[in-house]
């Protein structure tokens, strides 16, 4: 699998950057990407609301969302934190470190590299990373940026892992540009960390084992049939959100 500094260099900052006219599958417009969104959405609130139920107050809580891109994700924060001021996003690439800061002038988005995170003047009560993580290939670079992520964290705080789901993180071809998790793979890596594993949401789906649920909308295939399948037939989780906490002090 290609390093994360390729991939922002051709990916995020290279060929999307030249093409920010073109419709993208992830766009809103789009119906895969507006599934996707609504989906993520959904598992987000379903964290939130078991991370509540466990005493965290989202109306004083501080949100760092760790390769944010775009910012989809702030603004799901900054509606459920009700306060802009305390959220805020680290993105390694500039284009998208933009396009953050366009979407939330009310937002600071700093540039920063999950391997090496900026200082926060005040801890964040909550990190998140929405398939970030997925663009690390080896396990020193995992270890390093999820325990970086676990001492930023003061106790009893909390970690959301969002990811696509594979067999094999490690098991890629070079030219891929990241990579899923298996469920053991979560659950090494959040808990090698220090951090302790409270549950896996499954979100997407493969449906029959073979399409993933998340991209059947541009197939045709409307909304409501797509969550009929997710719902009625079997297959395997395609993405899952994994919350992790540091342990409160005694
Ligand atoms: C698939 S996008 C997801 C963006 C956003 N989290 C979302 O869900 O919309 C992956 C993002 O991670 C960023 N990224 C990858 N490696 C990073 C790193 N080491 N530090 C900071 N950001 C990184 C990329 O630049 C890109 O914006």
């Amino acid at each position: 699998m290609k390093g994360y500094k390729q991939v922002i260099a051709e990916r995020y900052d290279g060929r999307e950057a030249q093409a920010t006219a073109a419709p993208s599958r992830y766009g809103l417009l789009a119906s895969t990407g507006w599934y996707l969104y609504a989906r993520t959405r959904e598992a987000f609130a379903t964290a939130a609301r078991h991370m509540q139920g466990q005493g965290l107050d989202w109306r004083q809580a501080r949100v760092v969302d760790l390769g944010c891109g775009g910012g989809a994700m702030l603004r799901f924060v900054a509606e459920l934190t009700g306060d802009p001021g305390r959220v805020r996003g680290v993105e390694l690439s500039q284009h998208r470190l933009a396009a953050a800061q366009r979407m939330h002038p009310g937002i600071a988005v700093q540039s920063g590299d999950l391997l090496d995170l900026p200082a926060a003047e005040q801890p964040d009560d909550v990190a998140m990373a929405w398939t970030v993580l997925m663009h690390l290939p080896t396990r020193a670079e995992l270890d390093q940026a999820v325990r970086g992520i676990a001492a930023s964290l003061p106790p009893g705080g909390w970690f959301l892992w969002y990811d696509t789901v594979a067999a094999d993180h490690f098991q890629t071809r070079p030219d891929d540009e990241g990579a899923g998790f298996s469920l053991d793979q979560f659950r090494d890596i959040g808990t090698g960390a220090g951090l302790r594993l409270e549950q896996c949401l499954p979100v997407l789906k493969n449906v029959l084992w073979r399409w993933n649920s998340g991209y059947l909308p541009e197939r045709g295939w409307p909304a409501w049939a797509v969550r009929a399948a997710e719902a009625l037939l079997p297959g395997t989780p395609a993405s899952a959100l994994c919350l992790f906490r540091k342990p409160p002090l005694p």
